[in-house]
């Protein structure tokens, strides 16, 4: 599976059928910047994208399909070989892990969500931290890439959290990397930079073991505001979590996603608990977290509609040092 896949990803768009430079071009800049993007899209979008026929678009895209390998049937024996190298990082408090039935898991997409200042952010930065430690210290030996929204990504509590651990703070900061997401387009291209960038690593030999987005919904929020844009917000943010869901599946990575709680409680729907997003991000996502503030440096962790886990709580504390048992 992870052979096929880099196979996949060294085919560039100029190895299509009738697209050369030009072409290529245009579907880069129009955010098809792999074969895969092009194997899902529809002949009109691809028509546009590259300003060529629509029945051009289609030969292109079915020739995309044959190559990417996109809607195959999997093997349960091959589903199970890959669930076999899922790994688990630690989060820091044990409690937190017994929670999550060891740790974030790779491939998978965990969502964090709570109010502001529950600790979605602080959990981002030591998971960017643990990840990177041996696995008997509860990492993967991996690197991390960060989609940062909001601009709340910090090294210095990168640092803190590091030291807390005894770790040389500047290799840990060397192996995150960071880019920030001007706009929710922006933040879809960045997953196809991000597999570009593992693609890199892998190659000198470190891999990408964990994937940030925070916050997934804070631009797709801000930009689709009001009930008739909700079809097209959906369409995109839909795309986006496959995206992500596939950059865990390649690199048998884990994707956590932080999420905010609706500010005001919509009095027809009640639930002040309920995350942005809606459907498709309580669909996607393989493992919830809520997170709420308790006293001081306590919160409180609870694990919703997880298949595969009973649904409990975990209490922790988000310290100077980091998250830890309370
Ligand atoms: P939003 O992004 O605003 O929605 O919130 P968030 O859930 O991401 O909050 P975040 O994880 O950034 O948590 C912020 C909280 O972490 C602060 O209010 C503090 O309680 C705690 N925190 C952050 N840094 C430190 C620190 O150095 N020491 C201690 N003790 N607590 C800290
Ligand atoms: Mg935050």
């Amino acid at each position: 599976m992870e052979e096929d896949s880099n196979k996949i990803n060294e085919i560039e768009l100029e190895d299509l059928p009738s697209v050369g430079p030009a072409i290529a071009e245009k579907l880069r800049d129009a955010g098809f910047a792999t074969i895969e993007a092009v194997a899902v899209a529809s002949p009109s979008e691809l028509s546009t994208a590259a300003e060529i026929g629509e029945s051009t678009a289609s030969k292109i895209i079915s020739a995309a399909r044959n190559m990417a390998n996109v809607g195959s049937f999997e093997s349960g024996e091959a589903i199970l070989e890959r669930r076999r190298k899922v790994g688990k990082i630690k989060t820091g408090s044990e409690d937190l892990d017994r929670l999550l039935g060891g740790g974030v898991e790779t491939q998978s997409i965990t969502e964090l969500y709570g109010e502001f200042g529950s600790g979605k952010t602080q959990i981002c930065h030591q998971l960017s931290v643990n990840v990177q430690q041996p696995v008997e210290m509860g990492g993967l030996n991996g690197a991390v890439v960060v989609i940062d929204t909001e601009n709340t990504f910090r090294p210095e509590r990168i640092i803190q959290m590091a030291e807390a651990r005894g770790l040389d703070s500047n290799e840990i900061l060397k192996n995150i990397y960071v880019a920030q997401a001007y706009n929710s387009n922006h933040q879809m291209l960045l997953v196809d930079n991000a597999k570009e960038l593992a693609n890199k690593l892998k190659k000198d030999g470190r891999e990408v073991k964990l994937m940030v987005v925070d916050s997934l919904m804070a631009h797709f929020r801000s930009e689709y505001v009001g009930r008739g844009t909700l079809a097209d917000r959906q369409q995109k943010l839909n795309r986006h979590l496959h995206d992500l869901m596939r950059f865990g599946d390649l690199f048998n990575a884990a994707i956590v996603v932080t999420n905010q709680v609706q500010a005001k409680p919509d009095t027809f729907f009640g639930d002040p608990t309920r995350p942005v997003g809606g459907h498709i991000v309580a669909h996607t996502a393989t493992f919830r977290i809520y997170l709420r503030k308790s006293k001081g440096e306590l919160r409180v962790a609870r694990l919703i509609d997880s298949p595969h886990l009973p649904e409990s709580e975990a209490v922790f504390k988000v310290t100077e040092g980091g998250i830890v048992d309370k």
